[in-house]
């Protein structure tokens, strides 16, 4: 068994913004409401006629072009999102063809853990040596499922992704994913989804009447349980392998809310300047928001070769996705 390391990065938000004053003109709300209930000033949004596999590409492009590879050496793609760009086929094939990769894949459906469960299955090919290189994608264009009347939910949501490589550490490097912790909860399947479209409920006149097309949440049960998992998972994760949050340098969270970050990781004790939270910029990505802060993390020099980084995620379903990267980059 091999350790899978991550060797590049890629992230890619569409140039677009949609501001607080914004969405002041568009429903009952207010930039004072929104920052200070969230944490959220701005979100990109995707062009008309562009598609959650065009933030897949570029960001997976970007991730190609700092390890200086060509897409044709990518064995397998794996690609997280509830927004694919068509219910099938897999948006994973859609990035294949437009890469011109030659490797197999596939889409996860896990919402805002998406992300860490596409890591921790990314890194089991490589780790029991069915690949060599694996291109692991979040994505997501979340406004395409918002109901822009809809003040609880709308002012919540953006569009991004970003791409890791995974391929074997060499012997004896400490780098690479450590340990996963995922966990899934059905129970709370109610609490946030977007019912229409599906099997069963699918698209007809009266389910569009009815807005089912959209983000459903009820944001109060979502919110108790993400805090109370973050914190949970992540140090049962670091239990489990003999570490405190003292041997943290840095916690890459899902950004949902601001205030489920410093809830989460004040209750963990752990210093708040290893806390990245860039939701301020980009709102909640879904798929996208660890690759997101890992990216800022590593341009702000937080994340360096040698870095213990957490990632921690809840997500509808409920997931949870938590992880430990030894960074090596
Ligand atoms: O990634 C996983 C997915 N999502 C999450 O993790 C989100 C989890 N939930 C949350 O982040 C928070 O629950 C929200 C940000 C969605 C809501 O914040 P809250 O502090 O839980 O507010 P609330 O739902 O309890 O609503 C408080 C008030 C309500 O008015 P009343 O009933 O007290 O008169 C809402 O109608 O705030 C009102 N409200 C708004 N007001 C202005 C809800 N949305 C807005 C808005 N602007 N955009």
């Amino acid at each position: 068994m091999r350790r899978a390391k991550i060797t590049a990065l890629g992230t890619y938000a569409p140039p677009k913004l949609l501001t607080n004053a914004d969405l002041e003109k568009m429903v009952e709300t207010s930039n004072e409401w929104i920052l200070e209930r969230t944490g959220i000033s701005e979100r990109h949004i995707v062009e008309e006629g562009k598609a959650t596999s065009d933030l897949a590409v570029e960001a997976a492009k970007r991730a190609l072009a700092q390890r200086g590879v060509e897409p044709s050496t990518v064995d397998l793609i794996i690609l997280a999102t509830v927004t694919p760009d068509m219910f099938f086929p897999a948006t994973a094939c859609l990035v294949q063809d437009r890469l011109g990769a030659k490797a197999w894949g596939f889409d996860i459906l896990a919402a805002c853990s998406g992300f860490v469960y596409a890591l921790s299955t990314g890194a089991q090919f490589v780790a029991n040596g069915s690949a060599k290189r694996v291109l692991v994608i979040g994505a997501d264009s979340m406004s395409r499922i918002l109901d822009y009347t809809d003040r609880a939910t709308c002012v919540l949501f953006g569009d991004g992704a970003g791409a890791v490589l995974l391929e074997p550490a060499e012997d004896g490097e400490p780098f690479g994913v450590i340990d996963f912790l995922n966990e899934v909860d059905g129970s709370g399947g109610t609490s946030l989804s977007m019912p229409g479209g599906g099997s069963l409920h699918p698209a007809t006149e009266e389910t569009v009447k009815k807005r089912m097309h959209f983000v459903h949440q009820d944001g109060r049960q979502v919110f108790k349980y993400a805090t109370r998992k973050m914190y949970e998972v992540s140090m049962a994760l670091l239990e489990r392998n003999g570490l405190t949050v003292n041997d943290v340098d840095v916690v890459l969270p899902h950004q949902a809310n601001k205030r489920i970050i410093t809830a989460a990781t004040e209750r963990m004790g752990i210093d708040p300047s290893k806390v990245l939270i860039n939701i301020g910029r980009y709102g909640n990505t879904t798929a996208g928001t660890i690759p997101l802060a890992m990216q800022d993390a590593y341009d702000q020099g937080l994340l360096k070769k040698g870095s213990l980084a957490l990632l921690c995620a809840v997500g509808a379903g409920f997931t949870v996705g938590t992880a430990l990267v030894r960074w090596g980059i």
